[in-house]
């Protein structure tokens, strides 16, 4: 590595001497094999396979073939310092037919990753749900429909019977934001809706989803702690219009309130509700489901979002505005490290939660093989450190923030974007599925080691 990918080292000295240090990927965006061991198709399949609605026609039908790499991948997860891998299950692995009889083959997949992962020394954190509804359920109404929620704890409670003996930490919800409003409000996620009615009602079934699937992980694993993982933007008004100001409350509700609030107990936020304007299917009992406590809770962080009034929008009526010389990813995101900062001690004082793991954040670039055959990313490596140096920082205030995983262990398929966004801290070449280990994941094995160095020391 040379000396520019070390000009920003941080002071992370504050991350506590137990801190996790992790990688995380998703089922269908690195496994392939979509119709191997009994596997039926996902709404992603679907939805990739549908012309026009990912880049190029990228499907995850091969992806990065994980489904047949998993000692490679261990291996490079070890070669990159981390001491835990959040992965996710497939549902329609485990249950082709959505609800019914488990597939012994799929769930012997996710036994051997499980067993693979220990041996090697690195701790699994299971996400239940990482957007791969079995199409099946999507034909019977999919999140629009409150059996699904129902069908979701039992296929967790399938899953942790029988790897619950070994991992611990699970996450029932990845992101239930892009399901709901990116899924079936904006349409650029699978099933590809457009209707506010649906969103609305897919983001109570998910809710309630995770409030029952958290009752089956703890009935089928006493020792299993849970938690989920929202993906939360800070939000600023772009002037101090009255208009903007208006338009930054509604978008905080939209993307922050929205996906916190009934999850801790607050109960839906009531300006949304009205803003939306859609009954919510509540039954008896439901809200304290939902609210069921957690032992953590899991934030991907990317961006903040600076917004004005949109009247013409469709709900939150609010509108995201670029800056004016920002630093840019090649997703167009802007890199703002303060952000993730923010979030941490908003989750701390308003919220008062009490354990914290950032379960994703990452950044995409467009990484090339040199001719020596390394990556070099120097952008990447620039991203980690101040995202990480923004947890010290959050720790520092007192924030209890137990670990950080980095998105991603590799390239993989990035949704409707396909392979043209890299995220990986290793590279992946999609014709050869050979795998490089950029800077950026070399750097990332380095700040562990150091942690590690720093935390053996006695205190002073
Ligand atoms: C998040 C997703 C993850 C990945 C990153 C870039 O929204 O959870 O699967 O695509 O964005």
């Amino acid at each position: 590595m040379t000396s520019t990918e070390r000009q920003y080292v941080s002071d992370l000295t504050a991350l506590p001497a137990d801190f996790t240090w992790g990688v995380a990927t998703a089922a269908y965006q690195i496994e392939g094999a979509v119709a191997e061991d009994g596997r039926s198709p996902s709404i992603w399949d679907t939805f990739s396979h549908t012309p026009g609605k990912v880049d190029g026609g990228d499907t995850g039908d091969i992806a990065c073939d994980h489904y047949h790499r998993v000692p490679e991948d261990i291996g490079l997860i070890k070669q990159l310092g981390a001491d835990a891998y959040r992965f996710s299950v497939a549902w329609p692995r485990v249950v082709p037919g959505g609800d019914g009889p488990v597939n012994k083959a799929g769930l012997d997949f996710y036994d051997r990753l499980v067993d693979g992962l220990l041996e090697a020394g690195v701790t699994p954190f299971a996400t239940l749900y990482h957007w791969d509804l079995p199409q099946v359920l999507q034909d019977r109404g999919g999140w629009t429909v409150r059996e699904t929620s129902e069908h979701f704890a039992a296929y967790a409670s399938q899953v942790v019977e029988r790897l619950g003996d070994r991992v611990k930490d699970w996450a029932t919800l990845n992101e239930p934001l892009c399901s709901a409003w990116i899924g079936h409000l904006e349409g650029r996620m699978a099933p590809g809706l457009t209707d506010l009615t649906a969103a609305v009602r897919a983001s109570y079934h998910l809710h309630l989803g995770h409030g029952l699937a958290v009752q089956a992980i703890r009935a089928a694993s006493s020792g299993a702690r849970v938690g989920i993982v929202n993906n939360l933007s800070p939000i600023e008004p772009a002037s101090v219009s009255e208009a903007d100001l208006a338009a930054a409350r509604r978008a905080d509700g939209h993307i922050n309130r929205w996906w916190l609030d009934p999850i801790l107990g607050r109960g839906y936020p009531q300006d949304m509700v009205e803003e939306y304007g859609v009954e919510l299917p509540v039954r008896e009992g439901d809200l304290e489901t939902i609210a069921a406590p957690l032992d953590w809770l899991g934030i991907n962080y990317y961006f903040r979002q600076i917004v004005t009034a949109d009247p013409d929008g469709t709900a939150p009526h609010a509108r995201q505005v670029s800056v004016p010389g920002a630093r840019l990813t090649h997703m167009d995101w802007e890199v703002h490290a303060e952000g993730l900062e923010q979030l941490l001690l908003r989750l701390t004082e308003e919220y008062g939660v009490q354990r914290i793991y950032v379960t994703e954040n990452g950044s995409a670039y467009e990484d090339v093989v040199a001719a020596d055959g390394s990556v070099h990313d120097p952008e990447r490596v620039r991203y980690l450190e101040e995202h990480l140096a923004a947890c010290a920082r959050a720790v520092g205030k007192g924030a209890p923030l137990a670990g950080y995983f980095a998105w991603s262990l590799l390239d993989n398929f990035e949704w409707a974007y396909g392979y043209d966004k890299r995220f990986g801290l290793v590279h992946v070449d999609y014709a050869t599925q050979r795998r490089t280990v950029k800077s950026s994941g070399l750097r990332y094995a380095e700040l562990v080691r150091e942690h590690a160095a720093r935390s053996a020391r006695p205190a002073a």
